[in-house]
């Protein structure tokens, strides 16, 4: 049975690009491959290293995979840092990481720009970590958004070299999961000037666990352009942002009714908003029940993450393991 790995940042609450990059393909995933979802811990040191909010967002990920529907009795859900198998294999494959390749990785050079004061070590080596992530339980598949499929390139890499290097196939090429079409999945922010994300400013995100005002609000401020003069024009790049997010959580006569309308040019934007805005409502009313449920019970998610961690341990001990010994340590 191929092994599926995916973790997402403690950094806070989760997003829809979150959920329709990460956890929704995930979801399709876990009654057929052996899953793996973890909370990268480790990872949101790069960027918000502050205990108390690191403690918080790790419960607030961990209960919002939960009420997502990711579920601990087939799949194993642990935090990164319960794994010190994982920390271990990073610094390994760190050996055989260069710096000049790291450096050129999109990603950093991005964080490069947006945290001048704060150009650490860890932030250069993110795509090893990531690796170390992926390969410590042999995973095929990694199911993530457009905007890490330049990290399993390297990873893809990392593998290669490694068993290039030790004369090995102990590890798979990792691969992201991708839609029937082929493509990876990229959710547009409300600005409409890129994905949707947290760095990307709290406006333009709609989070898991917004109140419906919030929500209502967020939509209605969503960027539009002045709307099409002629008739049966393709949609403008300035408005398919709220097309793609109506895609993802409307009923497809909804979608069609408002593609008609701008076919015709007498769409009004207003209320393709309100009907955005309500239909995410909808969509994310049952995720909301869960979460108010799951934060009030300590005992549940402690079990989860104390489960998680012995199964996930049993699996990555095994990992190294073999790589000790295919590296010459354990003789
Ligand atoms: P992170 O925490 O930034 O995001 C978690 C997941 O959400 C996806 N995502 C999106 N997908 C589509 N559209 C968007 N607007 C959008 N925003 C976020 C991301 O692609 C990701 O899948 N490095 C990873 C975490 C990580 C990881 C791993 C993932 C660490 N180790 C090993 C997979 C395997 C990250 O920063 O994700």
């Amino acid at each position: 049975m191929d092994i599926v790995v995916s973790g997402i940042r403690s950094t806070g609450r989760l997003h829809l690009g979150n959920y329709f990059g990460a956890v929704r393909q995930f979801l399709g995933m876990q009654r057929t491959h052996r899953c793996y979802f973890f909370i990268a811990d480790y990872h949101s040191l790069t960027t918000h290293p502050d205990p108390a909010a690191l403690k918080a967002s790790s419960r607030q990920v961990l209960i919002e995979y939960l009420a997502c529907g990711i579920d601990p009795s087939i799949a194993t859900i642990y935090r990164q840092s319960d794994i010190p198998e994982i920390p271990e294999l990073y610094m390994l494959l760190n050996m055989h990481a260069y710096v000049g390749e790291l450096e050129r990785v999109v990603s950093f050079k991005e964080k490069v720009r947006k945290q001048p004061d704060n150009v650490n070590a860890g932030l250069l080596t993110y795509p090893v970590l990531m690796t170390a992530d992926i390969i410590i339980h042999r995973a095929r598949w990694v199911p993530v958004g457009k905007d890490q499929e330049q990290h399993l390139e390297m990873a893809r890499n990392f593998v290669q070299r490694f068993n290039r290097f030790y004369e090995t196939d102990f590890f798979p090429e990792p691969y992201p999961f991708r839609q029937s079409d082929g493509q990876m999945i990229k959710v547009p922010g409300l600005d409409g000037s890129g994905k949707m994300g947290k760095s990307e400013g709290e406006a333009q995100a709609i989070f898991l666990s917004d109140e419906p005002s919030v929500i209502r609000k967020k939509v209605m401020r969503a960027v539009t352009d002045s709307g099409p003069t002629t008739v049966n024009t393709p949609l403008a790049a300035t408005i398919t942002h709220l097309f793609q997010l109506l895609e993802l959580v409307s009923a497809p006569d909804v979608v069609k009714h408002f593609l008609d309308a701008y076919a015709q040019c007498n769409i009004r934007y207003g209320d393709l908003k309100k009907q955005l805005a309500e239909d995410i409502i909808a969509f994310l009313s049952p995720i909301q029940e869960q979460i108010k449920a799951l934060e009030a019970d300590d005992a549940r998610l402690k079990r989860v993450l104390h489960d998680g961690a012995e199964k996930s341990r049993q699996s990555a001990g095994h990992t190294l393991q073999i790589v000790r010994e295919l590296m010459g340590f354990n003789s």
